[in-house]
Parts: C-alpha cells; sequence; structure tokens
C-alpha cells in the first residue's frame, strides 16, 4: 500500500528538525539590557604594553547578573545556566591628575548555556560597539581560545572582590 503523504510528512518533519537544530547554533548572545543595574564585580585598567591591550586596551567594568554571582561564589566555581557577565569597556580620559571615564568602546558579554554554545565550553561570546549596541562580528572561537586559559574556573578569570 502506497502512503504518498507519509513521505510527504517525514520529510516536513526533517526538514522542521534541520531548520530547528541549525537555528540554535547559529542563535547568539542577545545585549545584556539593565546590566548597569547588576553586581559590580571588579575593575581593571589596561594599558599599553599589557597582553590584553590590543584586544581591550581601557578601563573596564565587570557586571554579573544573579546567576553570574552564583558561579562566582560557588566552590569549585562553576556557573549556572543562564548566568551573563558583562565586561564594559570605556576609554580612560586622564584629566587634572585623575583618570576618568570616557565614550564607552564595546560592552563584551558571555552568556552561559549548554544547550546553544556547547561547542565553546558552554559560553557564549558577543561584542557590542560602543553605545549603538550593534553587534561586532567576532570569532567566538578566538575568544573561546584564550578563555580556555581558566577552564579550571569554569573560563571565567575575573573573581569577585567582595
Ligand atoms: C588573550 C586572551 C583573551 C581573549 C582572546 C579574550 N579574552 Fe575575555 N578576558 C581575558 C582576561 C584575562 C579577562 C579578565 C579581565 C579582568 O580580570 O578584569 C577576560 C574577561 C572577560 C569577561 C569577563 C568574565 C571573565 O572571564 O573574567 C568577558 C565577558 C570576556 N572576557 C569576553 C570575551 C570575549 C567576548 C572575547 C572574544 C571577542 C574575549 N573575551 C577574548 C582574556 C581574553
Amino acid at each position: 500500500m502506497k502512503k504518498p503523504w507519509l513521505g510527504l510528512l517525514l520529510l516536513i518533519g526533517s526538514f522542521g528538525l534541520v531548520v530547528g537544530v541549525s537555528g540554535q547554533t547559529v542563535e547568539g548572545v542577545a545585549f545584556p539590557e539593565g546590566y548597569r543595574t547588576w553586581t559590580h564585580v571588579k575593575s581593571m585598567i589596561v594599558e599599553k604594553g599589557h597582553p590584553l591591550f590590543e584586544l581591550v586596551g581601557g578601563l573596564h567594568h565587570i557586571y554579573a547578573n544573579s546567576k553570574a554571582m552564583q558561579g562566582y561564589q560557588a566552590n569549585p566555581r562553576v556557573f549556572p545556566e543562564g548566568a551573563v557577565i558583562v565586561f564594559d569597556l570605556l576609554e580612560p580620559v586622564k584629566a587634572e591628575n585623575a583618570v576618568v571615564e570616557g565614550k564607552r568602546k564595546a560592552v563584551i558579554v558571555m552568556e552561559k548555556d549548554t544547550r546553544r554554545f556547547a561547542a565553546t565550553g558552554n559560553w557564549g561570546y558577543a561584542v557590542f560597539e560602543g553605545d549603538s549596541r550593534r553587534p561586532v562580528e567576532i570569532n567566538a572561537n578566538s575568544c573561546y581560545e584564550c578563555h580556555r586559559g581558566a577552564a579550571n574556573t569554569d573560563f571565567v578569570f575575573s573573581s569577585f572582590r567582595p
């Protein structure tokens, strides 16, 4: 007995699966709305001559959402699903014997999601340009390659300053 509709259903079904699966892998990290009200983890100024200067020279503050704070305080340090950490990069401006915050250079983000970002250590990586919030095209593997140096703290370098 021929059932041509069965083949059609299977075809539609597998197409749906492919779209669904590829949809998961291409889905990126969203702009972290409201991160300025999250917990401040630490700050740092990266100057010329520092290994991170080319990448993130300037003044940065790191912020953690409440799930990321659970991770920073866990021992051993493992971050739960939905943890988001923001690296807010500003231009340092030297003025009147002080260093003050200049314009925002980038909003750099890590989001923990074992389903979407399994290929890069369960973290998604993203960069948004200055205040425009425009996503910058990056190679998440290059982020992951360096962050592997912090594999024993779940790929997160910074520690929470109490
Ligand atoms: C050459 C190494 C290196 C590369 C490449 C790198 N990072 Fe980092 N990243 C660091 C270090 C070191 C810190 C810790 C800075 C601090 O303690 O203030 C950091 C911190 C961060 C943080 C705060 C959480 C943490 O791990 O402390 C985020 C978010 C972040 N990086 C995102 C990215 C993204 C997105 C990329 C790729 C576009 C990237 N990083 C590429 C070295 C790197």
